[in-house]
């Protein structure tokens, strides 16, 4: 569901973790961002930035301490956690460094997850599992065990599983980040297509500036607070 709302707003959020100490560490201070259908931003920012916090503020996987996430113009702040929950199942994806498939299920079943979960019947998706795995040229592997792939190939299983129930938001944590350059690179164009295939907003965490390079827009996080157009690698 795109409508006439951006698929990402993040309203002045800040984020304070607790220390061990005593003392909390402010990660995110005041950030605002605005993510429409069919655009991708690159998140950049030095290891320990926030990058990864900012990515679950965005999915309602953590709230934050103060501001406003909302997703589709709907306000997380007010849900409960499992209407965000839900809410992430029907209109957000996630890509992730390592994968995080379920081993012991084959390559259709691990796409097909999120589908099984919101208990939808076989036949609509089972083709929408059949399309997207042709799409990544993973067809002829869908009932191979996901053990068996290389990792280019478990990135595009994750890739099909997230894009599956047609999500407004594309969340991708270094997508690229345990594959070597030209997996990497065959990997990144198919996320960039996909998300434009399917008219999903893209935020994609990248320590590298050649990735965050392919996106629209480049912001970078540093000291808790985002600013666009970074010119030095970090
Ligand atoms: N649940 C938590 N409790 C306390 N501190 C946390 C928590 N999650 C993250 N942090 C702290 O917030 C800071 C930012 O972490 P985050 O994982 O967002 O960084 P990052 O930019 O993704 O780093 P990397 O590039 O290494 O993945 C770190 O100092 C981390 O220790
Ligand atoms: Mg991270």
């Amino acid at each position: 569901m795109n409508g006439p709302f951006p698929s990402l707003v993040l309203d002045r959020v800040g984020m304070v973790f607790p220390a061990a100490s005593g003392s909390a560490r402010t990660v995110l201070d005041g950030v605002d961002l605005s993510l429409h259908a069919g655009q991708c931003l690159a998140l950049v920012g030095r290891s320990g930035s926030g990058k990864t916090t900012l990515l679950h503020l965005a999915a309602g996987i953590a709230v934050p301490t103060s501001g406003r996430v909302l997703i589709d113009g709907e306000d997380l702040g007010g849900m409960t956690e499992n209407a965000r929950t839900r809410l992430r199942r029907d209109r957000i994806g996630i890509v992730f460094q390592f994968f995080h498939l379920l081993p012991h299920l084959n390559v259709a079943e691990n796409v097909a997850l999120p589908g099984w979960i919101d208990g939808r019947p076989g036949g609509g998706l089972e083709k929408r599992v059949g399309e997207l795995l042709d799409r990544v040229g993973l067809a002829d592997r869908s009932r191979d065990p996901v053990g068996r792939l290389s990792g280019g190939e478990m990135q595009r299983v994750a890739l099909c599983r997230a894009l599956l129930n047609k999500p407004s938001l594309l969340l991708a944590d270094e997508p690229t980040g345990s594959l070597d350059d030209r997996t990497g690179q065959v990997i990144l164009d198919l996320l960039l297509e996909m998300a434009e295939a399917e008219r999903c907003a893209l935020l994609l965490v990248t320590h590298s500036l050649t990735v965050a390079a392919r996106a629209e827009r480049i912001f970078e996080l540093h000291d808790g607070r985002l600013r666009q157009d970074p010119g030095v690698p970090s």
